[in-house]
């Protein structure tokens, strides 16, 4: 899947009065086996861009197409189904289900328990060195096996893109890395793009597209 976004502007409504810009006039192209890195300060428009692209919300001006189609094609349910089916989120925060165990966890977004999931979410768990955490709740594990944990919930559906809004953000170094070179894995597979205000984590990373103050720094 390609991802491009052409003139892309994000305004935040605060109230009739007062607005503020998530980011301006940003163009950007995401392609396959990429890991294209947004780098930049606290507030400068990564997130905002991140939920641009992957559909969550819309741009107040210019357009996102995926594969050539301009996004505003789709309905809000055709894309999340597209969302649903096509793309892996990563947030700093896992959004775990703190009543299910891991495994379930993983199993959310596919819904299922059929013999084929489980053993796919076991192989993932396994490649993310967790599996044999699969039983617990996120309760009982550490923060960067929870964050471990929820890269795995989000390549369940074989992504075509993974977005990962600051991974490493609630983990030490050490582990952040990890979690990254765990990520950079994926890039046979999927496109990747990680926002993240360490450029430390970006040293994978085929492209970084620098943001300060919701632009694009050239
Ligand atoms: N829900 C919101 N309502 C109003 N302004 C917002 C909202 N979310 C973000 N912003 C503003 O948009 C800008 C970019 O924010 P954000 O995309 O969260 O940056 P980053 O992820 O790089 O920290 C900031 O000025 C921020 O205050
Ligand atoms: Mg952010």
């Amino acid at each position: 899947m390609q991802i491009t976004g052409r003139g892309l502007n994000l305004i935040y409504d605060l109230n009739q009065e007062e607005c503020t810009y998530g980011f301006k006039d940003i163009t950007i192209c995401l392609n396959p086996h990429e890991m294209v890195g947004i780098m930049g300060p606290s507030g400068c428009g990564k997130s905002s861009l991140l939920y641009v692209l992957s559909g969550m919300k819309k741009p107040t001006s210019g357009t996102v197409y995926y594969n050539d189609i301009d996004t505003k094609d789709y309905s809000i349910s055709e894309m999340a189904s597209i969302r649903k089916a096509k793309f892996g989120l990563i947030f700093q925060k896992h959004f775990l289900i703190e009543y299910l165990s891991v495994l379930d966890n993983v199993l959310a977004p596919v819904n299922s328990q059929r013999k084929e999931e489980v053993e796919k979410a076991m192989e993932i768990l396994e490649a993310l060195k967790i599996s044999h955490l699969a039983k617990r709740r996120p309760g009982q594990i550490s923060c960067g096996q929870r964050q471990r944990a929820a890269i795995a919930r989000a390549l369940i559906n074989n992504p075509e893109v993974i977005f990962a809004d600051e991974p490493t953000a609630s983990l030490d170094h050490d582990n952040g890395s990890e979690v990254i070179n765990i990520l950079n894995k994926f890039k046979d597979r999927a496109a990747l793009v990680i926002a993240t205000h360490d450029k430390t984590m970006l040293k994978q990373a085929d492209r970084i597209i620098d943001l300060w103050d919701g632009r694009t720094v050239k």
